[in-house]
This record gives C-alpha cells, structure tokens and sequence, in this order.
C-alpha cells in the first residue's frame, strides 16, 4: 500500500515537471525527454494527450509559435519509435502548420511571449510558515522576450533570478517585514517573489523604460499594484508595498538614493558591463549607508551601519554568473575602493531544495551569490 502510495505520488511529480516545463517554454528536446522519462521511456497515450492539451491551451494563450515546434518535435519522437501518434496531435499539427507564414513574420517582429514559472515546494515542515501558505507550488506568469540581446536584455529572464528568487522563497524570514529594494529588476521575478513571502516593502528599479514598463505589466499579471513613482518624490504613496522607479545608475543622485533606506538590496545579472560598476557601485554605497546621530540629537547620513535607529545594518544580495574574470576582478577592485565588504555565501545559503527542477536549461551551479556591506 505504502508502496503504490509513492508510485502515485512519484508520477503525479514527473507529470508536475512536464507541465512545469512546457510552461516555463523549455527547449522542446527538454520537455520531451520529462515527457518520455514520466510515461516510462515510450509516449503512452496518456502523456501525448497531455501534452497535446497544454499545446492547445499555449496556443490559445498566444505562445502557438512553441507549441508547433513541441507538437513537431512529439511527432517525430513516437513515429521514429513506431508508436501511434494520437490523432488530436496530427490535427493540432497540421492546424499549426496552416498558420505557419503568419507566426513567422510574428517572430520577425519580435514579439513578447509568456512563461510561467513555478516554483515547486517540497512537503516539508520548512515551508508550511504563514509567509508561504500550504500551497505546493508558486506559478508566476512573466512576459519577456525571446530576444536576450539588442536591447532586450531586460525583458529575459536571466539564471541570476532564477536563483535570487529560489533564495528568496527558500529563506522567507529574511525577507518578511524588511523593506527591499532591488537594482536592474528586469521583468520583475525576485519582486513577484519578495512580494509573496511579504517583504514590507518591494521597491523594484531598472535604468531602461522599456524594460519598466514590461516589468509594470508582470507586476498587473501577478496581481500585485503598484506605484509607478519617479525617484525625484520618495516620500510619497507610502501605502503602497510595491514601487516601480526608473533609476538609471549613471544620473542617480546619492542624496535621492540615500532617501531609500532599504534593510536589504538586491541584484540579479548585474555585474557584466565594467563601464557601469563605478555607477552601481555609487548607488550601492548610498543605498546601504545608514543615518547616524549626531552630538545634538539629529541625524546625519554616515557609510557605518548604525543600531541607534534598533535597525540592523543593510546588506546588498546581489547573484550572479561569472562570465569573464577580468571583469569580476575589477568589480571586485572597485568594492574594496570604495569601501564596502563583499562575501561569497555561494555555500553558506544555497537553497536546500530546487524549486525549479524541472528547469533543466537553468545550471544553478553557474551562479554564486554576494553579501555586499558597507565596512
Ligand atoms: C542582465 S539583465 C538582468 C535582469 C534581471 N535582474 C534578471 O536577472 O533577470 C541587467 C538588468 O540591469 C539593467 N541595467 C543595465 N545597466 C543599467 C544601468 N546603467 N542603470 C540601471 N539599470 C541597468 C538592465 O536594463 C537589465 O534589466
């Protein structure tokens, strides 16, 4: 009995990461290879049908242009196995196919597309906390762009996010209650994630319109509100949890930045561009710069975290992949410069449980996460 309990409760999981994975728009060869592994190595009529409901449904939702290219890749499969490719696949197929000209000028254009994301809890005591309900999984729709390049480089959703937003649902209590702020947030994902396990406060930023406005959009997705503010009035709408400024890092003013106060910063994919560290790296003095009092009672603003406000000191957690370690070494060069303290905490915090794992084009051992603090 215990048995076929764990069988049921073993392939009720491998259907979760086919689902999981189409829904993420894996590479297709990915979501097959789930697809082949759950039915037991051939294409049973149960996983096509599957598949072909989700491909339908994808269809529906506007991503038809995936869903042609996974109903073709299926066909291929079950036929160089001499399966039967159900009929509804075939029909789905050549409908695909009939549409086809009109998809491929669609990709021309470049269009968005959505992914949704679910992160998959595991059963266990760690996440059955008020900051994250009983709910075993989190699917969060996110519109990006399947161009990474040519000035979309916002609207992807980059491996350091991944991570920052697993490190984020896997360690709520680091977050609850504490007012965030992150630098280039791209289409939104740690925010979405910094929102569910009740940041007090999400302040989200990136130097690019483009890239904010999207944002905007996965933030109404998600059914979050937010306050569209310009960083000129940081006083203002303090009712709202989530804030979206445009903050390009170049013409941020350290008075205005310093109004902030965040308790955390963070930033995914943010170190590539050397010609931006010394501007990051000014925004992230001023972000993590606590008010000090002076002999007189009132407050002045000083780089050493303070406890006379009973606030701990501000911490930047900021993930990212090292491409090239010429320019991670002058990152590093710079942080010492100007006076803050970097440390490694790859090890230390790293998630005990992936919550994506069905994400197989995501390597999480590719992306190290920094604690960054004022010294
Ligand atoms: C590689 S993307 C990472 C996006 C997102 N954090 C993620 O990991 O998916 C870098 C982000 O930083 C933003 N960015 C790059 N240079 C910037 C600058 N000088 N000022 C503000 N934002 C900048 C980009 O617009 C983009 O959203």
């Amino acid at each position: 009995m215990a048995a076929a309990n764990e069988n049921s409760t073993e392939s009720e999981s491998q259907y979760l990461h086919v689902l999981s994975a189409f829904l993420a728009m894996e590479p297709v060869d990915s979501v097959i290879a789930l697809a082949r592994k759950c039915s037991g190595g051939s294409f049973t009529e149960s996983i096509q049908r599957l598949l072909w409901e989700t491909c339908v449904q994808a269809a529906a939702n506007g991503n038809a242009i995936y869903a042609k290219k996974l109903l073709k890749k299926l066909i291929n499969e079950v036929e160089l196995e001499k399966g039967e490719v159900l009929d509804e696949v075939y029909e789905e197929y050549a409908l695909h196919m009939s549409t086809a000209s009109k998809e491929d000028a669609l990709v021309k254009e470049n269009i968005r597309i959505t992914k949704f994301i679910s992160f998959l809890f595991p059963e266990v005591g760690l996440y059955k906390r008020p900051s994250c309900p009983s709910s075993r999984k989190l699917v969060v729709p996110l519109q990006c762009s399947l161009n990474m390049l040519e000035g979309d480089t916002g609207c992807s959703i980059w491996p350091s996010s991944l991570f920052l937003s697993e490190f984020v649902l896997s360690y709520p209590e680091l977050f609850t209650d504490k007012s965030c702020f992150e630098v280039g947030s791209g289409v939104g994902l740690v925010g979405i994630c910094l929102a569910h396990v009740k940041a007090k406060k999400v302040i989200l930023t990136d130097g690019d319109l483009l890239t904010l406005s999207n944002m905007k959009l996965n933030l109404e997705r998600n059914h979050l509100n937010y306050d569209d503010e310009l960083l000129k009035q940081p006083g203002e709408a303090e009712n709202t949890r989530v804030k979206c400024i445009h903050l390009p890092w170049e013409t941020a003013s350290d008075s205005e930045v310093s109004e902030y106060r965040p308790d955390i910063v963070l930033g995914a994919d943010v170190i590539y561009d050397p010609s931006c560290f010394p501007h990051l790296l000014r925004v992230l003095v001023a972000l993590l710069r606590r008010p000090t009092k002076r002999d007189n009672g009132s407050f002045e603003t000083e780089d050493r975290a303070t406890t006379l406000q009973g606030r701990s000191p501000a911490v930047a957690y900021i993930a990212s992949v090292i491409r090239n370690a010429d320019t991670f070494n002058a990152f590093l060069t710079l942080v010492d410069q100007m006076d803050l303290s970097i440390t490694d905490l790859t090890e230390e915090l790293k998630p005990p449980y992936e919550l994506l794992p069905y994400m197989h084009s995501y390597d999480r051992s590719k992306v190290r996460l920094f604690s960054i603090s004022s010294r």
